[in-house]
Order: structure tokens, then C-alpha cells, then sequence
């Protein structure tokens, strides 16, 4: 069964059409596990307060890259290869792309040496499909400033609208390299439309690979 990614700048409404996918595929009688990075299992927790934690001002890039890859590590070995040998579809909300646009690009480690690290860290494992919900920075600030009346920025959401940009750049710069795995979403549009989009998406993709599967 498929591994499926979220990924997208904050406040493109990823976590509205995760639930939304869950339901659709229990009600075909799948096995569906729901995820998410940083955290999804006890040590990604304690490693997520630590990375959103905005007393933490003195965490180095390549600390921070580290981090969010042992995060993963252990979500990987934990939760996602058990649950894909267990014939579950897997939906994580965000993965390795987070890493090579937030780290890699925003932060100016190179896409390249933190797409090294990931490989290490997950042992190779790569989505079979990634949706990237794309919206404009100003549109993400924007959500997430509404939901900052109940708390304050974390520390990645602190960061300046040049670096958000450099993300969304990196982003969709994936979504062209690797046509076949990412499918790029105009997030902007209602919850609607992009759960129809979404459930497309997938449909074909069980259709393709599923029922090929089956006949053998
Ligand atoms: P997320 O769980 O989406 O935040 P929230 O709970 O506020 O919706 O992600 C936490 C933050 O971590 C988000 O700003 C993106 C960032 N991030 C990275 O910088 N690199 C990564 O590899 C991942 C997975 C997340």
C-alpha cells in the first residue's frame, strides 16, 4: 500500500485534507495510519519541542537538519516501515521534502547535503506519492498569524517572509524535478475541490498499482 506526503508551507490546510483522505480510505476498508514529523513516536516528541521551542536561539543549521533527520529516523523504524509491511497506507504529514526546503534552501545548507543526511536517516525510504500544497507566503503568514491569537510564533514561524520564500521556491522546485511522485496542489482553493483532487490522485494510484498487485 502506498506512503503518502503532506508537505507545504504552514497553514495551507494540509492537516483538513489528511483527515479527510483517512476517512475516504477506512470507508474502502483500508488500513490507514496518520503521522507527523517532527514527531510521531516519544523521541520525535521530546526532539520537536526542542526544534520549535523559541528559547532555543542558539540551535546551529546543521543541528537543526540533524534533529528533524533522527526525528524521522526513528518515525521511519517506529512507525512507517512496520505499518507498510503490515499492508497499511501510510499519510504523513511532511517528510524529507520538508527538509531539503526548510533546511536545505532556507537555511542554505544546500538541498543536496541534506537530501545526503535523509537518505541515511530513512535507510532509502522514498513516498510513493507526495502532494505539495502551494500557497503564496503572504497567504500562509496570513493563517498563521489568525491561529497565533491562541499561542505565539514557534521558532521556525518566526523566521522572515525572504526565507519563507526560498522554501516555497524549493518547494515547487521538487514538484518539477519529480513530476511521477509529487503532485502540486493550488492550495488556495476550497477544502472541496481539493479533496475531490486528492481522492483523484490516489484513486489512480491504487488503480495502477493495487490491481496489478492482486492479479499476480
Ligand atoms: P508542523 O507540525 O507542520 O507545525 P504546526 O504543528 O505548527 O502545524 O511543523 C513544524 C515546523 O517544522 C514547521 O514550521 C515546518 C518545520 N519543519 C522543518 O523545518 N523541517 C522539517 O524537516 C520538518 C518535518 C518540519
Amino acid at each position: 500500500m502506498p506512503f503518502i506526503t503532506f508537505e507545504g508551507l504552514d497553514g495551507a490546510g494540509k492537516s483538513t485534507q489528511i483527515a479527510r483522505l483517512a476517512q475516504r480510505l477506512t470507508a474502502q476498508g483500508l488500513h490507514v495510519v496518520c503521522t507527523r514529523e517532527p514527531g510521531g513516536t516519544d523521541i520525535g516528541d521530546r526532539l520537536r519541542e526542542l526544534l520549535l521551542d523559541p528559547a532555543q536561539t542558539r540551535l546551529a543549521p546543521r543541528t537543526e537538519a540533524l534533529l528533524y533527520a533522527a526525528s524521522r529516523a526513528q518515525l521511519v523504524a517506529e512507525v512507517i516501515r512496520p505499518a507498510l509491511a503490515e499492508g497499511a497506507v501510510v499519510l504523513c504529514d511532511r517528510y524529507v521534502d520538508a527538509s531539503l526546503a526548510y533546511q536545505g534552501a532556507g537555511l542554505g545548507l544546500g538541498v543536496e547535503a541534506v537530501a545526503a543526511v535523509n537518505r541515511f536517516a530513512t535507510d532509502g525510504l522514498t513516498p510513493d506519492l507526495t502532494f505539495l500544497f502551494d500557497v503564496p507566503v503572504a497567504v500562509s503568514r496570513d493563517r498563521i498569524s489568525r491561529d497565533m491569537d491562541k499561542r505565539g510564533p514557534d521558532r521556525i514561524e518566526r523566521r522572515s517572509d525572504e526565507y519563507f520564500q526560498r522554501v516555497r521556491t524549493a518547494f515547487l522546485r521538487i514538484a518539477e524535478t519529480e513530476p511521477d511522485r509529487v503532485v502540486r496542489l493550488e492550495a488556495s482553493r476550497p477544502p472541496e475541490v481539493l479533496e475531490q483532487e486528492i481522492w483523484a490522485h490516489v484513486q489512480n494510484w491504487l488503480s495502477k498499482h493495487d490491481r496489478g498487485a492482486m492479479r499476480e
